[in-house]
């Protein structure tokens, strides 16, 4: 190993000092010396790559590498290979066949964020707002917040679709009080000198002084942004809280006539070409 002498004499106190040092004394403090650099060394090379997060610049830069934008919805695209056919659904579906037949790509995250908001005593509205609060991604991810909460209004209380909309605006703004902290997560997915755009901020403005505010910024909290591929998680416990908060269409979503119904068929079949 090289060792630097000029480092290694102004580690001792200087020329001055190393001159008053016997022979012996000079070379304890060699070997002192050097096996600190070693164990720098070794400890360098066996920490973690930290991987630096991209800037948002970086990332705009890569919108001509993909074939498709990153809003897309998980529906409509492969994570690789090819898309794959689709269960049929029932004639009448229900939020649960919804989350066993299409919501695949979004379920196991929000059934561990309800699962969270379960066992921390959070209300029910708030567990369902959990529940639900990024299923719209399986349609698209731009505004998830907007589009989740217009999918579910007609069949939610005003809370749970305050909670859906709002939290996609608060995750960008630490609540340290509440037990909220900006996540790593954002400054890989949208660069760490990422700004959020006006109408985020106008929004967050107006959502920290509402009323409501709790419910949105809980789902925030109870959101996971480490997700664990092998947590056991099941829709099972939810289905009694689906159903005294959930307004399940006797036709069946979809075919409800509602505003909305489209969005539930679009869901339903991503395939058809129109
Ligand atoms: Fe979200
Ligand atoms: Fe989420």
């Amino acid at each position: 190993m090289e060792i630097d002498r000029r480092v290694f004499i102004a580690s001792l106190g200087g020329t001055t000092a190393v001159s008053l040092m016997s022979d012996e004394a000079k070379a304890d403090a060699l070997e002192e010396f050097m096996s600190a650099r070693l164990n720098e060394v070794v400890n360098a090379q066996n920490a973690p790559a930290a991987a630096p997060f991209p800037t948002a610049a970086e990332l705009e830069a890569q919108i001509e590498t993909r074939a498709t934008r990153r809003g897309v919805g998980n529906l409509f695209v492969a994570r690789s290979g090819n898309v794959k056919r689709l269960d049929k659904m029932p004639a009448h579906p229900r939020l649960v066949d919804f989350f066993t037949m299409r919501f695949n790509n979004t379920s196991n995250h929000c059934l561990q964020s309800a699962t969270k908001a379960l066992r921390s005593g959070m209300s029910e509205e708030v567990v369902l707002a959990c529940l639900l609060h990024d299923v719209v991604q399986e349609i698209i991810k731009v505004d998830h917040g907007w589009w989740g909460a217009q999918l579910f209004e007609p069949y939610v209380s005003e809370k749970t679709t305050f909670a859906i909309r709002y939290h996609q605006a608060l995750r960008f703004y630490a609540d340290p009080a509440n037990g909220y902290e900006y996540p790593d997560l954002y400054r890989r997915v949208f660069g760490h000198d990422y700004r959020p755009e006006p109408y985020i901020d106008a929004t967050y403005q107006m959502v920290r002084k509402h009323k409501m505010y709790g419910e949105a910024r809980m789902v925030t909290v109870n959101d996971l942004y480490a997700f664990d591929p092998n947590a056991q998680v099941s829709l099972e416990p939810f289905v009694d809280i689906i159903g005294r908060h959930f307004k399940q269409p006797k036709e069946g979503l979809g075919y409800d006539n509602s505003a909305v119904a489209h969005m539930w068929r679009t869901i339903e079949r991503p395939d058809a070409p129109l």
